[in-house]
C-alpha cells in the first residue's frame, strides 16, 4: 500500500500504535503487557527550570513484570520457535533483569529458564533477581566474567542433551524480532503526542544494554514522524555499547521490518533514513563510571531522590539514565523552552512474593560461594 493509503484510511481508535498498521506481515504478538504506559509530568527533576520533563511509565507495563522487556517477550515468545516445552536459554548477569523477566513469562508457557550467568557486584537489587530466579527452577551454567560466557555456552551446547536443551533468547531479548516490541513503543508515543498526552519531546533519554530497546524505539519514532533527539545512555562500556555495534542493531531491525511487508517505501539503509526522518542519535558514555552493573554515587543519589518520589531505579540503567539527564539539566546542557522525556524501562513489581525459602541451595556451588563473600557488606538491609 502506497503511503498516502495509509493517510487517507485513518486506524481505528489505539490501533495507530500498532505494528500491523505499518506492515503487511506484522509478527504474532502475545499482547502481555498493558499498554499503553502512562506519560505523566515530573516536576522534581524541573525543579523550576525552563525545561518540561515528563516520563514514560514502562515500569507499570505488566502486572507480573513491567519494564521494557515485556514489550520484547510478547514478540520474541509468540515466534514459531516457541512453540515447544523445551526450556528458553539466555545470557545475563546474575541479577539480570532480561532473565528475569524471562523466568517469569516463560512460566505462563509452562517452560523453564536456562540462564548461563557472569558475576556482577552483589547489591541487595542484583541478590534479589538472582533470588527469584533461583525460586523459579531456573538452572544455572556460571562463569566469573562476561568473556567467559563463551565458554559456558560451549560448555551448554556440549553437554545439555538435545531433546531438553534451550531455545536460544538473544543477550537483552534484543534480537530483531524482540525489538519489534520497541517500534512498536515509538509508535505508541506518537500516538500519545497526538492525542495531546505530552508535546512532542525535543529529547528522549532511555538507558543502552544490548540496545534493542533504543534501535527499536528509534525506528519507530521515525515511522510514525516524530522529530527528536535520542540520547542513549549507556549501561556497558564503550567496547560493547558503540555507535558502531548501534548501526549492526538498527540493521537488523530494520531488515525484520523490510522482510515484513512495509507498506511505505523503506530504503535499504535506516541510518540515513532516521537523519532524513529527524531522528537523531547521541550515545552518552559518561555515567557508566566503573562498569556495566557497578553503582555510582550519580546513579545511587537518584535512586534516593526518586524513591522519596516513588519512583523506583536501579543503579544499573535507570538511575545512571537519570543521572544524566540531571546532570544535563544542571549543566543547563537542554535549551531553554525544550521538552524532554525519561523513558522508565524497569519494572515496579514486588517481588518478594515470588521468592521461595532456602532459594539459595539451588544455585551451583561456585555462585553460592560469590553470594556467601558478599554477604557481610549486605547484612545491615533484610532481602
Ligand atoms: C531495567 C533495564 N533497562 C534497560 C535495559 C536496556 O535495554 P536494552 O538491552 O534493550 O538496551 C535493561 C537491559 O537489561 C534493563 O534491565
Amino acid at each position: 500500500m502506497p503511503p498516502s493509503d495509509i493517510a487517507s484510511s485513518p486506524p481505528a481508535a489505539g490501533e495507530s500504535r500498532r505494528l500491523s498498521q505499518y506492515l503487511d506481515h506484522a509478527p504474532p504478538c502475545l499482547r502481555w503487557a498493558d499498554l499503553p504506559t502512562p506519560i505523566e509530568r515530573l516536576p522534581w527533576l524541573e525543579a523550576g527550570r525552563n525545561v518540561a520533563c515528563f516520563i514514560k511509565r514502562d515500569d507499570r507495563s505488566s502486572s507480573l513484570y513491567g519494564g521494557g522487556k515485556v514489550r520484547k517477550l510478547e514478540f520474541e515468545l509468540a515466534d514459531p520457535r516457541h512453540q515447544t516445552t523445551r526450556p528458553v536459554v539466555s545470557i545475563g548477569g546474575f541479577g539480570s533483569h532480561s532473565l528475569l523477566s524471562l523466568a517469569l513469562f516463560l512460566r505462563r508457557q509452562r517452560r523453564r529458564l536456562h540462564a548461563l550467568v557472569f558475576d556482577q557486584v552483589v547489591t541487595h537489587h542484583a541478590r534479589q533477581n538472582l533470588a527469584v530466579l533461583a525460586s523459579l527452577d531456573t538452572q544455572f551454567w556460571s562463569t566469573r566474567t562476561r568473556l567467559g560466557l563463551g565458554l559456558s555456552q560451549l560448555a551448554y551446547r556440549t553437554y545439555a542433551r538435545p531433546e531438553v536443551s534451550g531455545v536460544a533468547v538473544a543477550a537483552g531479548a534484543s534480537s530483531a524480532l524482540g525489538s519489534l516490541g520497541f517500534v512498536e513503543a515509538g509508535l505508541e508515543l506518537a500516538a500519545q503526542i497526538e492525542a495531546g498526552q505530552c508535546p512532542r519531546p525535543d529529547r528522549i533519554y532511555i538507558t543502552a544494554g544490548s540496545a534493542g530497546s533504543s534501535a527499536g524505539l528509534a525506528l519507530g519514532l521515525a515511522l510514525a514522524g516524530v522529530r527528536t533527539q535520542l540520547r542513549l545512555i549507556s549501561a556497558v562500556e564503550p567496547l560493547l555499547f558503540n555507535r558502531w555495534l548501534y548501526r549492526l542493531k538498527l540493521a537488523a531491525v530494520w531488515r525484520e521490518l523490510r522482510r515484513r511487508g512495509p507498506r511505505q517505501a523503506l530504503p535499504s539503509s535506516a541510518t540515513g533514513w532516521l537523519q532524513q526522518r529527524g531522528v537523531d542519535i547521541e550515545i552518552d558514555h559518561r555515567q557508566v563510571g566503573p562498569g556495566y552493573a557497578v553503582p555510582t554515587a550519580a546513579g545511587q543519589a537518584m535512586v534516593a531522590t526518586a524513591a522519596q518520589r516513588g519512583l523506583h531505579l536501579e543503579t544499573t540503567y535507570t538511575a545512571k539514565c537519570v543521572a544524566a539527564l540531571h546532570q544535563d539539566l544542571e549543566r543547563e546542557t537542554v535549551p531553554p523552552n525544550s521538552t524532554v522525556l525519561f523513558w522508565h524501562t524497569h519494572a515496579d513489581n514486588e517481588l518478594a512474593p515470588h521468592v521461595r525459602p532456602g532459594w539459595e541451595e539451588s544455585l551451583p556451588p561456585r555462585l553460592r560461594r560469590v553470594l556467601d563473600a558478599s554477604r557481610p557488606a549486605l547484612e545491615p538491609r533484610p532481602l
